[in-house]
């Protein structure tokens, strides 16, 4: 009788509970379709994969159409054209796509395109393979009928320039240099390039009416990174990861601290142990942690979740992570809560 009463008054409140927070998923049962991204900027992405998974339409499309928005974005300094160059003054893209059927695709240090998450979704497609890089990227970009064009904008130019003007280039963050100044007790040194802190990478996962899960990552990486380096992003297990029975993960922030515990992985993972998608970001945010210690102050790595239910959650090392998020409900920006004070 007692559990009788309790179910009808459950019935009633829920929806009054779904409409007092369409954001809190306890009780609400999956919500979806569902698009996030990481860092506030991306609801216009996430606007645009929206337009895709409001009409029915497939997780993939949406997330390659939301992303590319801020790949064409000249404003946005750490994603596409706009991006910010290399030490040489060249601007170099990553960047990786996975459906719900673990297909993957990648592309690394691709230049002179203006969207390299389709050309890792050709990749993907239209090859045996799962990620090309450098010459050969743009080779099958060009062959795809992409167009060549400059990514370097007066802005970013202007920024580089700049930055060589008092940057000397200085890879002063190789573990020799980081152990001998932990043995002598000295302050770190920043690294030589600057690392936002209120945007970077984007990370899109995306969940359809019909439950599927799929995300895409893109990046134009570290500002001024040696040339050829490559960072998270494009590598499917780290920058990015799908699991369409558990959920999706992806990452933004220092690459280098990511790809060393195959980050996005590694969400996944706890998620299929049982963690919320916001417990298991933090535990990988602890994990990176555990393994570096003091090695990585004043470094930033988020991370960003979500599962079959709907749910999601996302965790940092450091202050200034945000995400977006997109549902029927409406769109809405989220703090990331994070380790260090
Ligand atoms: N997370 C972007 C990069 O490290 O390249």
């Amino acid at each position: 009788m007692q559990r009788r009463k309790f179910l009808q008054l459950s019935t009633l409140i829920a929806p009054l509970l779904a409409t007092k927070n369409a954001f809190s998923f306890s009780g609400t049962g999956v919500t979806k379709p569902i698009v996030i991204s990481t860092w506030a900027p991306n609801v216009k992405a996430n606007a645009e994969a929206w337009k895709t998974l409001s009409s029915g339409g497939r997780a993939l499309d949406a997330v390659e159409a939301g992303v590319k928005i801020p790949e064409a974005d000249p404003d946005d300094t750490s994603v596409g054209y706009g991006g910010l160059p290399d030490r040489d003054g060249i601007v170099t893209l990553d960047a990786c796509i996975m459906d719900e059927f673990a297909n993957i695709g990648s592309v690394m240090a691709l230049e002179n395109i203006m969207h390299p998450i389709s050309v890792a979704r050709l990749v993907m497609e239209k090859t045996p393979h799962v990620q090309l890089a450098g010459d050969g990227a743009l080779q099958f970009a060009l062959s795809m009928g992409f167009e060549k064009i400059n990514l370097l904008t007066p802005g970013s130019e202007k920024a580089w320039k700049e930055w060589l003007k008092t940057s000397k280039y200085d890879p002063n963050r190789t573990n020799e240099e980081i152990n001998k100044r932990i043995k002598n007790d000295e302050k770190h040194l920043p690294y030589p390039w600057p690392v936002a802190m209120n945007h970077d990478t984007i990370g899109m996962l995306a969940m359809d009416v019909n439950g599927n899960l799929s995300g895409a990552c893109t990046t134009s990486g570290m500002a001024f990174k040696m040339r050829g380096r490559v960072g998270d992003s494009p590598i499917i297990g780290a920058g990015l990861f799908v699991d369409n029975e558990i959920g999706a993960a992806t990452s933004t922030g220092v690459g280098e601290e990511v790809v060393r515990m195959c980050g996005s992985h590694t969400v996944v993972e706890l998620m299929r142990q049982g963690y919320s998608p916001e417990i298991a970001c933090r535990k990988a945010v602890e994990r990176i942690v555990k393994l570096r210690g003091n090695k990585i102050k004043g470094i930033q790595v988020g991370f960003l979740a979500l599962n079959k239910k709907g749910e999601f959650g996302g965790y940092s090392l450091e202050k200034g992570f945000n995400y977006a998020i997109q549902t029927n409900a409406g769109s809405k920006v989220y703090d990331g809560k994070y380790i260090k004070p």
